[in-house]
């Protein structure tokens, strides 16, 4: 079980990695535009991480910190919103307000600061 764990902890880096991989190859030298591989990303690290949520296949003696997976949950919703609301209007004006798309990176890499350096 532990291993599994493992694996699906890798699922939910390969999915933040897509996700701030498509944001920053946009961010620096793209159009500044949301891609449909930005949410592909967003998903599998949503999905991956509500896996990791539940305590299943922890070492013995270790707990989750549901403070910290709660804060997530919460940034993550909002990276979704950006991505959803942003991609509508991207669809409609041909551009996304350049705010919503340098929140959706900051934010990303708000969770991944949040999951490496929040103990
Ligand atoms: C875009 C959103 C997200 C990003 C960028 C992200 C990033 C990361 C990174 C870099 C790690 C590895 C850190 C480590 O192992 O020390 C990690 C682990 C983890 N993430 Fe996420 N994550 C996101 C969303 C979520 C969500 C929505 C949840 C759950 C509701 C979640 C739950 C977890 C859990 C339980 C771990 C295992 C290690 C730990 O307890 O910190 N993540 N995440």
């Amino acid at each position: 079980m532990e291993t599994l764990r493992h694996v699906v902890l890798f699922v939910h880096l390969i999915g933040f990695a897509v996700l701030f991989g498509a944001w920053a190859a946009q961010a620096f030298g793209g159009r500044r535009e949301f891609t449909r591989l930005m949410s592909i990303g967003m998903t599998v690290a949503a999905v991956a991480g509500l896996a990791l949520a539940a305590p299943w296949g922890l070492p013995e003696g270790v707990e989750l910190n549901y403070a910290k997976i709660g804060t997530k949950l919460v940034v993550l919703l909002a990276i979704g919103a950006l991505l959803g609301i942003g991609t509508s209007k991207q669809r409609k004006d041909g551009s996304v307000p350049p705010a919503m798309f340098w929140l959706v990176g900051i934010l990303t890499a708000l969770n991944a600061g949040i999951a490496a350096i929040w103990r």
